[in-house]
């Protein structure tokens, strides 16, 4: 069991961007598969979604960014708030203990459901801009 299965319903054909994608799907079901093993596994995974979401969700405020787009607008803002999530629990784990891992429990779900909607929404605009504008994240 995963917590969120890849599937082509989550590729949005910018391969630069799926294999973001991927690694999402990837450290989500760690933290998912390391939280029955207890408050350091679960740590130890979280730390991974956090490194993977900071370089994922700062990727894309780059390109969005030399896309010219706001600074203020809602898709990079989502991005802050996921981090903050992820960040709190982190907190709340580091200071709390084992007695914070429903936390974990609690997030996981939330983010297997908020992860296609954003990809699908967010993201899919964004790679469509790229696509249209012609722009090579590799290159960039
Ligand atoms: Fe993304
Ligand atoms: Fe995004």
């Amino acid at each position: 069991m995963t917590a969120l299965a890849w599937t082509d319903a989550l590729a949005l054909h910018q391969p630069c961007m799926d294999d973001t994608h991927r690694e999402f799907v990837d450290a989500l079901n760690a933290v998912d598969a390391a939280r029955g093993r207890g408050l350091a596994a679960a740590l130890q995974a979280l730390q991974g979604l956090i490194d993977h979401s900071e370089a994922h969700f700062g990727q894309e405020d780059r390109w969005m960014a030399e896309l010219g787009f706001e600074p203020g607008t809602c898709h990079p803002a989502q991005h802050r708030q996921i981090l903050e999530v992820l960040h709190e629990v982190q907190r709340r784990l580091q200071r709390e203990g084992e007695g914070a891992l429903g936390l974990v429990d609690a997030m996981v779900p939330a983010l297997a459901e908020w992860f296609p909607m954003h990809a699908q929404s967010m993201d899919a605009g964004l790679a469509l801009l790229m696509a249209e504008r012609g722009y090579e994240p590799a290159a960039g």
